[in-house]
């Protein structure tokens, strides 16, 4: 049995993967703390997961100094993370730790160096690795070789949230998210590193903030302004639906206003990526498409996969994944069924915190490894700096 503590107690540590450990994997793991500065959160997370008041913590470091713990799962802000998990190896822990792994690659590279000589697991937030759709991709590519010797690649993430949260929150300053390269299309990066399987060597970017931003006052929030029933950015319910976790659980998320002064993060960003074995790719994203999927391409000399993850676009869609393979010589086309597993992010929530159990009793690797969070937070903060300077970013 892995006595196991959450750090974060919001919504990926108590309505994701504190309500599946405690539903679906009683028979090998049990919450035993969880930590969170904040008391009304705290409160929440003892009532959802039926926790004592000693296993609740305001501070972190405390809980990690909790006897008999296995393990810690970081849920808190993406700026914590850095000094959360080399506190969690030097105190012997296993760790999975939410993407991103950290905001830059020096703090990855010191999150490694502490996992090394501790000889314990890190497991990165990852989830789309467990989702059928980007498996089947990988398998499609690296398995099945149906598209011959990889040339090119790509990504476009169209994130539609930005007005629903990340513009409103702790994400749209630099200094907490690193910008939505780091914090949002880690994700994706990680995907194209993953089926692409090299390092990148450089990456160029092209971006802005274009939608976001303004001059309005860092403290005005939504809640008290007047013309909130006007403006279409507004947040009128801060208790917003997510497509993960235990939906009965509301959350409140903070209603800033999307113009803010303060907002030093883009909304849209291009990159073009270089990698180690010679694979070309590009990526997109946007902060303000009205709809919400990761789109991908992988062009081989032998055929071409196009791939649509589209999994809110609106209430009434039913979330579809979709693969054609078009086959160069032939203009032969296959369509590749796709069935997801149930859970968040088709599946990947559970699949990602079961293998990170499995392999914490068994030691094996986990599938989501630490070199793949580190790697992904090359080419996105690269890209970032790739963007502020406008020079070609050296990986290598
Ligand atoms: N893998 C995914 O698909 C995915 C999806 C969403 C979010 N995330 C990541 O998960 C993390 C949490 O996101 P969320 O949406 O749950 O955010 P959230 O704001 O709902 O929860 C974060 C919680 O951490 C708490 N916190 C702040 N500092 C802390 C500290 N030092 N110690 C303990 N707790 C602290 C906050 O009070 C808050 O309750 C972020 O890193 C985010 O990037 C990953």
């Amino acid at each position: 049995m892995l006595n196991i503590g959450i750090v974060g107690a919001g919504n990926r540590g108590i309505r994701c993967y504190g309500i599946h450990i405690m539903k679906e994997k009683r028979d090998v793991a049990r919450i035993v703390a969880i930590s969170d500065p904040d008391k009304k959160r705290l409160a929440v997370a003892k009532q959802v997961l039926c926790l004592n008041d000693d296993d609740i913590y305001t501070d972190t470091e405390k809980m990690l100094d909790k006897k008999g713990l296995d393990a810690v799962i970081i849920t808190s802000p993406d700026y914590t993370h850095r000094d959360i998990a080399i506190a969690a190896f030097e105190r012997g822990l296993d760790v999975l730790c939410e993407k991103p792994l950290a905001l830059t690659v020096d703090d990855c590279d010191e999150i490694l160096k502490a996992q090394e000589k501790s000889g314990k697991i890190l497991c990165v937030g990852f989830v789309l690795r467990y989702n059928n759709f980007y498996r089947k991709m990988y398998e499609i590519v690296n398995v099945e070789k149906k598209i011959g010797r990889l040339i090119m690649a790509g990504g476009f993430d169209s994130v539609s949230t930005g007005s629903q949260y990340f513009f409103h929150g702790w994400w749209r300053l630099r200094r907490n998210s690193g910008g939505l390269l780091v914090q949002k299309a880690t994700h994706s990066i990680d995907i194209l590193n993953w089926i692409i399987g090299s390092r990148a060597s450089r990456v160029y970017g092209e971006g802005g903030l274009a939608v976001f931003g303004g001059n309005e006052p860092d403290d005005k929030v939504c809640s008290s302004c007047s013309k909130r029933f006007d403006c279409p950015e507004a947040l009128l319910d801060k208790n917003i639906s997510w497509d993960y976790g235990e939906a009965s659980i509301t959350m409140e998320v903070e209603d800033k206003c999307v113009f803010a002064k303060e907002i030093d993060v883009y909304d849209h960003e291009i990159l073009t990526i270089n990698y180690e074995n010679h694979v070309k790719a590009f990526f997109v994203e946007s902060q303000f498409t009205p709809d919400y999927k990761r789109e991908f391409w992988f062009i081989g000399d032998r055929a071409k996969i196009y791939g649509i993850d589209p999994y809110i676009v609106s209430a009434a869609d039913n979330r579809k994944p979709y693969i054609e393979i078009v086959y160069r010589h032939t203009r032969e086309k296959e369509i590749v069924p796709v069935t997801l597993a149930p859970g968040g992010h088709g599946g990947g929530d559970p699949g990602l915190v079961d293998d990170f159990l499995r392999c914490c009793l068994t030691r094996d690797k986990v599938l989501a490894d630490g070199i793949a969070g580190r790697e992904s937070i090359a080419i996105c903060a690269g890209g970032e700096k790739s963007i502020e300077t406008g020079k070609i970013v050296y990986l290598r």
